[in-house]
């Protein structure tokens, strides 16, 4: 068990990563290019042992920005998907029924009667993303992201500011777990609606903007290696363009780099009218969107900058 230094200075792997910038490097190293607003929130999550709740438009690198996070850090992810009806059961630890009835059942056929001692057990408990993060053991903190909060109900984000305010888990038929080495929460939100203040209290916060087109371009020739440096930037200012439009949808840094992967795929060696219409439909996801493209003038919201 490694001790965590007094005044809450966080969990001891963050002591791996000496500053923003070596964290910085450490995320462009798997390919995840963070600015220095974003590195700074991520490290002092790391340093102060404090959850970081990540608000943004979809699409612009929150998740990724988590995973990208322990890859960096080579810790386990532990990632809790959250949705409406998302109960603390799902997402904690869930008893294993079907092999508990098992073991009744072979009891019984040897003539032998389980009670709950024999049936509540560590070899029938089945540990969801929260419960799998505080009783990580070390040596460094897991990552914990908890993706899309704002998908939850009111009742789940309560829950989940008490068990991150204490870092432990009560299990009544176990017991109190609790954590050893505390997990980095990351948490995520398309802010489709507002969270609890208590729950923003807890957290440190940083949004994150859509980049602009140059940080854009350079994303782009990380996840897509093959293509041409001219059609990521081509690729950048066009998306930048069509986010000056009115859309249901604008497009995020996902719609760049699913574009520049789908004209790269076609081959094409001039982003004209034509190959732009042949796939729109990897940046622009409604009807309405895509005529409003067209009406703005395709040759102009894709024209050389
Ligand atoms: N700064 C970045 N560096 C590298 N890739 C990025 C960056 N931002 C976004 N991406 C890529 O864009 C896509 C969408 O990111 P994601 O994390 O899923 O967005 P969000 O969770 O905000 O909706 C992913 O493929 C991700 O890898
Ligand atoms: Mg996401």
């Amino acid at each position: 068990m490694t001790a965590v230094p007094p005044g809450g200075t966080g969990p001891p792997g963050g002591s791996d990563v000496p500053d923003v910038d070596a964290l910085r490097a450490a995320l462009d190293g798997v390919g995840y290019l963070a600015d220095d607003a974003l590195a700074t929130a991520l490290f002092l999550a790391l340093r102060m042992g404090q959850p970081l709740l990540l608000e943004g438009e979809p699409g612009v690198g929150k998740t990724r920005a988590a995973t990208a996070l322990a890859e960096a850090l080579g810790t386990t992810l532990l990632r809790l998907q959250c949705y409406e009806g998302l109960t603390a059961g799902e997402a904690l630890y869930e008893w294993n029924y079907p092999r508990q009835l098992l073991s009744i059942r072979l009891a019984e056929s040897r003539g032998v009667e389980l009670g709950d001692a024999d049936l509540f057990t560590e070899d029938y408990l089945l540990a969801r993303p929260l419960l799998a993060a505080i009783t990580h053991p070390g040596p460094g903190p897991a990552v914990l992201l908890i993706d899309e909060i704002d998908r939850a109900d009111d009742e789940f984000e309560a829950f989940l500011f008490e068990m991150l305010a204490e870092s432990a888990v009560t299990i009544p038929e176990l017991g109190t777990r609790r954590a050893v080495v505390p997990p980095v929460a990351v948490l995520t939100s398309n802010r489709t609606r507002d969270l609890h203040d208590a729950l923003k209290r807890r957290c440190l916060y940083h949004w994150i903007g859509y980049p602009d087109p140059r940080r854009v371009e350079e994303i782009i020739r990380r996840r897509v290696p093959g293509a041409a440096d001219w059609l990521a930037a081509r690729v950048a200012d066009a998306v930048q363009r069509f986010r000056g439009l009115d859309l249901l949808k604008p497009p995020g840094v996902a719609e760049a780099i699913s574009w520049t992967t789908a004209l790269h795929v076609l081959g094409v060696t001039e982003l004209d009218v034509p190959a732009a219409e042949r796939t729109l439909g990897a940046v622009l996801k409604y009807a309405e969107d895509s005529d409003a493209a067209r009406a703005a003038g395709l040759a102009t919201l894709i024209s050389r900058a």
